[in-house]
């Protein structure tokens, strides 16, 4: 390989990027070879000074019953306990029917944002009477969405502080549409400026309100109970814990990071930008100027009955979507047709992740079941083979206590017994 020193850094083959990292910071031969082995051309040609592809492992949450449908759906995630509690979850809503998720609303909201108006409330009902006008606008910088039945629909505009904020909703159809959306909004900006105003900013917004998910279980008792409690027990502890979630924003952001692991895994797999959902969710937990848990869980009677809305703007094509292969095998997997299809599904997940949490907070704790599949983990971290894993993950599992240094101790232990075999 002959180096260009004129170059910059971006215009240099993956390739010449690795080599020149591995000079700069040591990296051996094995480490240049892994990086070279999981690169792809598709990921070159997707981000910026690309060096290979990051993998994370993929499986899927299976028996997912929502609106009467069972799916099987993928999951790309790195934490060893997701999948597990959502299969768990997704068994015990299911045998009470499943996750009731109505069909979404759904339209996006791109932001135009002036400063400097000299009467606001005027300017606003000025805009108010302009609406076809700055619909139009946007619709002619974003045509083809028309064709699909979709496009700008409406406008709302608010004025906080000295800013006024022109919402412009749009009807994405089953794209998450956050270009169309930046490409209609700055539009509107730039037709604002050359009538004079000061344009802050043209963007859309994450926090999806115009895109809600709710999504509902009830359980009977008896799917719930565990060898030690009643269901009746169990129920009041999980209800207990939600009520917690709702007054103490420490764990309600624990709580509503387990509901994400399932969510988030679920964006991932089917190439949806699972940052705009995350930061569309916790604004949603914080909208009463609290931050609270997203879901919650009651005691009905008899039942245990689970809720959750939160914004879900998500797309079945369109972005990052249609250049990844997996992503489309991952949709045959899911038999997923549209976004509110996926938004439905998804936000399911969450919520029977949740449920597999609480349960298991409310009962045995969390590290009963998180450890039998953390000591595979700890066992690849103390060095053993994933032929080793299985067999290390089992003796560590019979020890009281476990950590990187006993795994390596075990490990050892374990290759001179089988030495002697
Ligand atoms: C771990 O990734 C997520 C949990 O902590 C969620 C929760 O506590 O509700 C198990």
């Amino acid at each position: 390989m002959t180096t260009n020193h004129n170059q910059k850094f971006y215009e240099k083959t993956p390739d010449e990027r690795r080599q020149l990292l591995g000079k700069q910071f040591g990296l051996s031969k094995t480490e240049l070879a892994a990086l070279a082995a999981d690169a792809s051309p598709a990921g070159n040609q997707t981000i910026e000074n690309y060096l290979t592809d990051y993998r994370i492992p993929e499986g899927v949450v299976t028996g997912l019953v929502v609106n009467g449908k069972e799916y099987t759906v993928p999951m790309a995630i790195e934490e060893p306990s997701v999948i597990a509690a959502a299969c768990n979850g997704a068994k015990m809503t299911a045998y009470s029917g499943g996750v009731a998720a109505p069909e979404q609303d759904r339209l996006m909201i791109g932001q135009v944002v002036l400063k400097n108006v000299a009467n606001p409330y005027l300017f606003k009902n000025r805009l108010l009477k302009q609406e076809d006008e700055i619909l139009k606008v946007a619709n002619e910088a974003y045509p083809s969405i028309q064709q699909y039945g979709g496009g700008a629909t409406g406008i709302r505009v608010r004025c906080p502080e000295d800013f006024v904020i022109i919402d412009l909703l749009v009807d994405v159809v089953d794209a998450m549409g956050a270009n169309m959306v930046n490409t209609m909004a700055e539009a509107v900006g730039h037709w604002l400026s050359a009538k004079g105003q000061t344009v802050v900013a043209a963007i859309l917004s994450n926090y999806a309100t115009d895109s809600l998910q709710s999504v509902s279980c009830t359980l009977d008792f008896a799917d719930i109970a565990t060898d030690q409690l009643s269901g009746a027990d169990v129920a009041s502890r999980i209800a207990d814990l939600s009520f917690l979630a709702q007054v103490d924003p420490y764990r309600a952001t624990t709580h509503n990071k387990g509901i994400m692991n399932g969510i988030d895994a679920v964006m991932l797999a089917a190439g949806n930008d699972w940052r705009a959902i995350e930061s569309g969710a916790h604004a949603y937990a914080a909208m009463e100027g609290q931050y609270r848990g997203l879901a919650t869980w009651h005691v009905v009677g008899d039942k245990l009955v689970g809720k959750m809305t939160l914004p879900m703007a998500v797309g079945t094509v369109g972005g990052s979507i249609g250049t990844r292969q997996l992503t489309a095998t991952n949709a045959k997997i899911s038999q997923i047709k549209s976004a509110p299809e996926l938004a439905a599904v998804a936000a399911s997940v969450g919520l029977v992740q949740n449920l597999a949490a609480l349960r298991a907070l409310a009962t045995s704790g969390i590290q009963a079941g998180h450890m039998k599949l953390q000591y595979r983990v700890v066992a690849m971290r103390a060095g053993a083979t994933a032929e080793e894993a299985g067999l290390l993950a089992k003796r560590l599992a019979g020890l009281d206590h476990v950590d990187e240094q006993v795994a390596q101790q075990e490990l050892s232990k374990m290759r001179k017994e089988q030495a002697h075999d």
